[in-house]
C-alpha cells in the first residue's frame, strides 16, 4: 500500500497556528488528498519564537500529529513538561542535556512511522551533536522496530541539508528541511528512494520578513538592541510537501510541494 504524509514548514506565531485550524483548512486539505499523516515544524508557533502548550495545543487540534523542533524549541521554559510528556512533540534529537525526546514512532495503517527531528550544526545556535552521527545511531537504536522513517532537519545550511539526504538516501524515505521558511524549488526522489527538499517553508505571514513584522527585523540589523519579534500581518499562506510512500519498504514514489 502508499501513504501520503504532509509535511508543513515552521508554523510562525499564533497567526499561523489559526491559519491552519480556521475553517478547518488543514483538515479538509487532509480529507481531499488522503494525508494520514501530518507532521509540522512548531518551534516558532509561539508568539517571539519558541513553542509553549498552547500553541502545541493550537497544532493538534488544527490536524497536526507530530511536531518537530529546532533552536527555538526550548526558548519557552512552560514548555519543557510538555516535551517530556507528550512524546508528540520532539526537539532535536541532537541537543542532549535537555528537556524531551527527539524521535517517536507512530502507527499508521499498522506500520511504524519513525520520525527523526534533528537539528543542524552550521550556522546554528542549538549546541548540537552531528546530525550524522546521530541518524545513525537512532537508525541503529531502532533497527527492526520501524516500517519507514522521516526525518526533518532544522538547518541554516542548504549543503549540510543536502549532504544529509545523500547520507540517508535509501535508508530513510525521507529528509525534508525546515527553518529557513522559504520554500524551495528542489522537491524530488533521490536516487535510492528517499524523499528530499532543503526547505519546506512557513506557515504564517509572507508579508513582513520570514513571518516576523519588517520593522522588527530591520531594526535588528541596524541595532545591537534587543528587539523583541512580532508576527507580521496579512499574505498568510501555509507551505510544505507530501511525500507518497510505499508500505512495506518504506521507499518514496512521489513527492510535490503544496501550499495551503
Ligand atoms: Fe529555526
Amino acid at each position: 500500500m502508499t501513504v501520503k504524509i504532509l509535511m508543513l514548514g515552521d508554523v510562525v506565531g499564533s497567526i499561523g497556528c489559526s491559519y491552519l485550524g480556521d475553517g478547518g483548512r488543514l483538515r479538509r486539505f487532509v480529507s481531499e488528498n488522503k494525508i494520514s499523516l501530518v507532521i509540522a515544524n512548531g518551534e516558532n508557533s509561539a508568539d517571539g519564537n519558541g513553542i509553549t502548550p498552547t500553541s502545541a495545543r493550537e497544532l493538534f487540534d488544527a490536524g497536526v500529529d507530530v511536531i518537530t523542533g529546532g533552536n527555538h524549541t526550548l526558548r519557552k521554559k512552560n514548555i519543557y513538561s510538555m516535551l517530556d510528556d507528550d512524546e508528540r512533540v520532539l526537539r532535536p534529537d541532537n541537543m542532549t542535556r535537555c528537556p524531551g525526546n527527539g524521535h517517536m514512532k507512530v502507527d499508521v495503517y499498522g506500520y511504524r512511522i519513525l520520525i527523526i527531528s534533528l537539528a543542524g550544526q552550521v550556522y546554528m545556535d542549538t549546541h548540537a551533536s552531528s546530525p550524522f552521527d546521530k541518524l545513525d545511531a537512532v537508525l541503529a537504536e531502532e533497527a527492526g522496530r520501524y516500517d519507514a522513517a522521516i526525518v526533518d532537519i532544522h538547518a541554516e545550511a542548504t549543503s549540510e541539508k543536502i549532504a544529509l539526504a545523500r547520507y540517508a538516501d535509501g535508508r530513510v524515505s525521507v529528509v525534508a528541511g525546515t527553518h529557513t521558511h522559504v520554500q524551495t524549488a528542489d522537491v524530488c526522489v533521490l536516487a535510492g528512494g528517499t524523499g528530499y527538499i532543503t526547505d519546506l517553508g512557513m506557515c504564517g505571514s509572507g508579508a513582513g520578513v520570514l513571518g516576523v513584522k519588517t520593522d522588527c527585523i530591520i531594526r535588528k540589523f541596524r541595532s545591537p538592541a534587543p528587539v523583541t519579534f512580532e508576527p507580521a500581518e496579512g499574505e498568510l499562506s501555509a507551505t510544505g510537501a507530501v511525500f507518497t510512500i510505499d508500505l512495506p519498504g518504506g521507499r518514496c514514489i512521489s513527492a510535490e510541494s503544496v501550499k495551503l
